[in-house]
């Protein structure tokens, strides 16, 4: 089964292809970091028109590369939220269309479940899991019995960890996004000069707050020297590194134990960071449970981990209509 899939929650255009009998084909990102650096941040609607712009070609090149015409093709996967509405109806009318043109089955995904099974892409997934999403937009525990089935444990009570990343990394002078400026400036940074705040180790709720975070460190920064010394930088990346992974680690670790699981994973943009990895992997193998971090390619936001989500529904029978609406926020919803 061969199932195109769609991905424009946000800044990054891209469409891949996830074959059953081989795996991912094809991956291709087009990222509007340089579009977006300018402002610190995305602008949501500059985000919509690079995607007009760049998918139906990006589809292109792809169908070409792979020798493969719309007809050949077996379903069409698009994430259907949450996301900037705008840029997702991008992806979700496009998707419409092709699905349209070519007769082929829809489905809407779910870009949470793309992020979780994104993991599967990289080794066999062994399930029941807890799975950490830590992403620009989301920081969730999710309790993960079988592909398909999704029991929100707790998240974040105010920012997601990657904008913990993306607002301090502003606050030093770094450009956009601040998380991965953040992970290599810290390999840098020598441990101990600064001290940041983790919110909730206590509380027994599965819960996170890293909006603290920002202010911790324009209070620390504020009475430096400027321009800030670069080795100054690398020692607040450091710390700040280490609270966040700090209490991303105390709170999937709770969850694993709460749930009974023998197995970890980590979702979403965040999931790339070094750190993070590094410390989810020492961790679990004290505690005998399973772990593999994601490829790095399939850690931030791809299509990949859409068509291959699209490919689990689809092969379970499942599809939608063409009345398929798109979604700005929602939680995940199971569906096996
Ligand atoms: O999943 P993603 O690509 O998009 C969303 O769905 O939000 O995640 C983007 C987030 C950004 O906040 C970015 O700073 C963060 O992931 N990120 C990282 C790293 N790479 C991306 N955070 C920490 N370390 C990294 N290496
Ligand atoms: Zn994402």
């Amino acid at each position: 089964m061969k199932v195109l899939g769609i991905e424009t929650s946000c800044d990054d255009t891209s469409v891949a292809l996830y074959d059953s009998e081989g795996g991912v084909a094809e991956n291709l990102v087009s990222s509007q970091v340089d579009l977006h650096d300018h402002f610190g941040g995305v602008v949501p609607e500059l985000a919509s028109r690079a995607h007009l712009v760049n998918l139906l070609p990006l589809v292109e090149v792809l169908l070409e590369r792979q020798q493969l015409r719309l007809q050949d093709l077996d379903g069409v996967a698009v994430t259907a939220g949450p996301g900037l509405i705008g840029a997702l109806l991008v992806g979700l009318s496009t998707g419409k269309a092709l699905a349209m043109a070519a007769d082929l089955p829809l489905v809407g995904v779910h870009h949470i479940e793309g992020h979780i099974l994104a993991n599967a892409l990289t080794a066999e997934m062994q399930l029941p899991a807890v799975v950490l999403v830590a992403s620009g937009g989301h920081t969730e525990l999710i309790h993960m019995p079988l592909i398909g089935r999704y029991e929100r444990l707790g998240g974040t009570l105010d920012d997601a960890a990657g904008e913990a990343f993306d607002k301090t990394a502003k606050l030093l002078g770094l450009p956009y996004p601040g998380g991965p400026q953040i992970d290599r400036l810290a390999r840098q940074g020598t441990p101990g000069g600064f001290s940041f705040p983790r919110p909730l180790q206590k509380d027994p709720r599965l819960a996170f707050s890293f909006s603290g975070l920002k202010t911790a460190v324009r209070t620390a920064v504020d009475g430096l020297p400027r321009p800030l010394e670069p080795q100054t930088v690398a020692d607040v990346c450091h710390e700040l590194q280490e609270a966040i992974v700090d209490s991303l680690c105390a709170k999937l670790f709770a969850a694993a134990r709460k749930k009974h699981v023998g197995a970890v994973y980590l979702a979403g943009g965040v999931s790339a960071n070094g750190r993070l990895r590094e410390r989810v992997a020492r961790e679990a193998r004290q505690r005998r449970l399973h772990f593999v971090a994601p490829d790095r390619v399939y850690s931030t936001d791809n299509a990949a981990m859409i068509a291959y989500a699209g490919y689990c529904q689809l092969r379970a029978g499942r599809r939608d209509s063409l009345d398929l609406d798109s979604f700005p926020r929602g939680p995940i919803v199971s569906w096996a």
